[in-house]
């Protein structure tokens, strides 16, 4: 099946897909998405997905482009259309084209993209020896709970970790942990479950709302509150929560073993919770 991209509302393969060049999502990054995965070919938690869409271009004066019954619809079209086993489905809606001026007219038709690859879950070979990530001072604007395509702060962070042959950038603003280039960042000390609290310095994680509820539903105690830099490396534990990465362990920072260097017993009580709620 080839992937399958759909401009406006019109379906197509995502080889012939194009936008115009005056488009504002390309020429300014004004424009919001989200990244919904499938599990046994079901769009996952997708109205949290389209909530969060619709609280990004609101605080973005975005229209949504279409009312969220459609995007739902558009998703379930494009899933018949692709029939992947499992698919990696992106959301974007940008602003629309228009000459280039900052300014933007406010009549404008917004320009709405999906498109539906194959998603190829990471290895469990992977996810059972934990990821090394390397910690990156956080240079993004002030609205990270906005879910914009203007990413380049994390592309520059997701890069050097890749080039120190790291897994995850975590990003670090004050000498304070908020969140991971595509993931959020979760630790544990003492017993207890810690991450930065929502607002405008993380994206309100899909996943982290929902690991954070099954870690309540265990019993364990959490709080959401800011980790500094120090207690993230003399964690018990840490592990990433995402769309992409699920509960996913890191092993390593900046060199650093965490814990004994695998995989911590709450990191692997959660993922195994998770792999149940998905199945
Ligand atoms: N990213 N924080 C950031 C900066 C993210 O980009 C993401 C997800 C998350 C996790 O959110 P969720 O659990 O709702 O997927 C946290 C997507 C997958 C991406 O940009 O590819």
């Amino acid at each position: 099946m080839p992937d399958i991209a759909c401009v406006n509302g019109r379906f197509g393969s995502l080889s012939d897909a194009v936008i115009n060049v005056e488009d504002r999502g390309f020429q300014f990054g004004d424009g919001v998405y989200e990244v919904i995965r499938t599990y046994r070919g079901q769009p996952f938690s997708i109205k949290a997905h389209l909530t969060r869409l619709e609280r990004s271009a609101q605080a973005l004066q975005l229209p949504l482009g279409h009312e969220p019954a459609q995007w739902t619809s558009l998703i379930d079209e494009g899933l018949r259309l692709s029939r992947f086993p499992e698919t990696k489905i992106y959301l974007q809606i940008t602003r629309g084209q228009a000459p280039r001026d900052h300014p933007f007219p406010l009549d404008l038709a917004p320009t709405t993209i999906l498109t539906f690859r194959e998603l190829r879950p990471l290895e469990a070979s992977v996810r059972d020896a934990g990821v090394k990530a390397v910690t990156i001072e956080d240079i993004r604007w002030g609205r990270c709970d906005i879910k914009s395509v203007n990413l380049l702060a994390n592309v520059l962070a997701r890069q050097r970790a890749k080039e120190a042959g790291a897994f995850e950038a975590i990003l670090i603003r004050g000498g304070m942990v908020t969140e991971g280039s595509v993931s959020n960042v979760v630790v544990v000390r003492n017993g207890a479950i810690q991450t930065a609290p929502e607002g405008n310095k993380i994206l309100s994680g899909v996943t982290r709302a929902i690991v954070l509820e099954l870690a309540r539903n265990e019993g364990l105690p959490v709080s959401e509150d800011f980790v500094s830099r120090e207690d993230l490396l003399t964690a018990s534990e840490v592990f990433l929560t995402g769309t992409t990465v699920e509960v996913l362990s890191v092993v390593e920072v900046d060199g650093r073993a965490i814990g004994d260097g695998r995989p911590g017993p709450m990191s692997r009580l959660l993922s195994a919770r998770w792999s149940a709620l998905i199945a």
